[in-house]
């Protein structure tokens, strides 16, 4: 696929000519303060695995500045400070800022929070609302977003999801970022516009993390031979609350929903940390505490565009019996840049001698459902393999978002909302009926 080179310089060129004006004029207006501490690309993601934690993270510029975070609740206006932890690292040739982390713990539920990062006239205020606690019934909202990158579709894919009149309450990531490894020699300065460009969201509200190739920055060309090292200094998760052990694959509880993020680019075979990890994980959901399982990584399973075919392959032979065997509601990759939604399916009767090696209609089965359309910068898979096979219930190649709204522990209506149209427009819609509490066929 050829990159879509100019769409996807001017907007992040112009916040950036913005930005560096006013480090520019900062401190000729400021009382002559440093403009050196001067944060930005705040982000946040939840801190623990019920939603009471959130981890913070900015970056300051020529000074590490202060790593604390000054927070309050709308209710009790009490301020209090966390403490958290700088980082910098370097690429190649690039040094990055002073990245920050800092969680704030012990938080309310379903409470608004404000919250301040940096000192004196660099200080920056914002704020977010925690999930309700964890339970069956617990309606929420999530946003789901895949490939964004940061081109004009890019840019598109975001606005319609900020203005859809659904409102997602925290996104669900399934994969690549920034796309800073596109350009030479991953010009980890894309890292740091693609945090500027979606800081307007998630300031404010949880991006919930998944690993895709574009984190990988695997470069021995270059000499940076570590998989996953700018993403992994800059998007901290709370995978040791969940007993992993990497940041790659994890889970958290939100409301009533269960979310396993996998990582489709960390080893997974038998005796692999992420295997061992996964074989504890499943047993560990409680529908009845939460009914929704959902699993989130970036390669799919079931996709019938002619990019990255069969690429989620060896992962599916892999895991495939356990997403059934635990009936994981809906499964959600990126990866391929268009959207495509399976029936109820599954392919785990094969044993290398019957032959039973074809996908079959299976209500114990996930819906998989690919949704890389975020505007990346290598423009849309639209190659289908033809004729559609008959697993796959809906496909576009369209840029989009979707949007998953859990109602209650048997119903969750899920949308899915093409950049083309208006914003409240849904191209794709399906009643999800829960696999536990409500396991009817949802297709007709
Ligand atoms: C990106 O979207 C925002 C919000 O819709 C808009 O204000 C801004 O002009 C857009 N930027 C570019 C470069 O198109
Ligand atoms: C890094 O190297 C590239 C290619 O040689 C060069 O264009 C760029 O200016 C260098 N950046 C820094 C910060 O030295
Ligand atoms: C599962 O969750 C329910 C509801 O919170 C709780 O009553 C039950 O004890 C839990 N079961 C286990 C095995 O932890
Ligand atoms: C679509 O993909 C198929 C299979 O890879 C290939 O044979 C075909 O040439 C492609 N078509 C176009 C228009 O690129
Ligand atoms: C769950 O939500 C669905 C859709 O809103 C609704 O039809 C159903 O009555 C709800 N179930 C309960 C027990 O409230
Ligand atoms: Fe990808």
């Amino acid at each position: 696929m050829g990159q879509m080179g100019l769409s996807s310089f001017s907007f992040s060129m112009v916040s950036y000519i913005i930005l560096v004006l006013g480090l520019i004029i900062g401190p000729l207006l400021c009382n002559g303060g440093k403009t050196s501490t001067f944060v930005r690309k705040v982000h946040i993601t939840q801190g623990d695995q019920v939603g009471k934690a959130v981890i913070v993270s900015w970056v300051t510029v020529n000074e590490p500045g202060s790593s604390e975070v000054l927070y309050w609740s709308e209710i009790s206006k009490h301020k209090k400070v966390a403490k958290g932890k700088v980082v910098t690292y370097t690429y190649f040739n690039y040094t990055s800022g002073y990245i920050h982390h800092c969680t704030i713990r012990n938080l309310k539920f379903n409470t608004k929070y404000y919250y301040v990062v940096g000192i004196g006239h660099t200080e920056r205020m914002f704020w977010f609302f925690t999930p309700p606690e964890v339970g069956p019934d617990v309606p929420y909202t999530f946003g789901l977003i895949g490939d964004l990158g940061q081109t004009f579709d890019s840019n598109k894919t975001l606005t319609h999801y900020e203005m859809n009149p659904q409102k997602g309450q925290a996104v669900l990531f399934v994969g690549d970022l920034s796309y800073a490894d596109n350009y030479p020699n991953h010009d980890n300065n894309r890292w740091d516009s693609w945090a500027r460009f979606v800081e307007r969201s998630v300031a404010y509200q949880p991006w919930i993390w998944t690993a895709g190739n574009h984190e990988l920055d695997f470069a021995p060309e270059i000499g940076e031979t570590k998989p996953f090292k700018p993403f992994s200094k800059r998007y901290h998760v709370p995978y040791k609350a969940s007993g992993s052990t990497a940041p790659f694959w994890y889970s958290i509880k939100r409301a009533s929903a269960y979310i396993i993020v996998l990582s489709s680019y960390s080893a997974y075979g038998k005796y692999t940390p992420q295997n061992a990890w996964i074989e504890e994980e499943f047993p560990k959901v409680n529908r009845s505490e939460t009914p929704w399982l959902i699993v989130l990584m970036h390669s799919p399973w079931y996709n019938s565009y002619n990019y990255h075919y069969m690429e989620g392959e060896t992962m599916r032979v892999m895991y495939e019996p356990l997403f059934v065997k635990y009936k994981v509601d809906m499964v959600f990759a990126g990866h391929v840049h268009a959207y495509e939604r399976s029936e109820r399916v599954s392919n785990v009767a094969y044993n290398i001698i019957n032959g039973e090696c074809m996908p079959v209609k299976d209500q114990s089965a996930p819906v998989y459902i690919t949704i890389g359309d975020g505007g990346n910068i290598e423009g849309l898979a639209n190659n289908m393999s033809e004729p559609q096979p008959a697993y796959s219930a809906y496909r576009e190649a369209s840029f989009g978002h979707a949007i998953l709204d859990i109602k209650n522990r048997t119903h969750a209506y899920y949308s899915w909302h093409r950049n083309d149209d208006g914003y409240a427009v849904e191209a794709d819609s399906l009643w999800f009926f829960n696999r536990q509490w409500y396991p009817k066929d949802e297709s007709h």
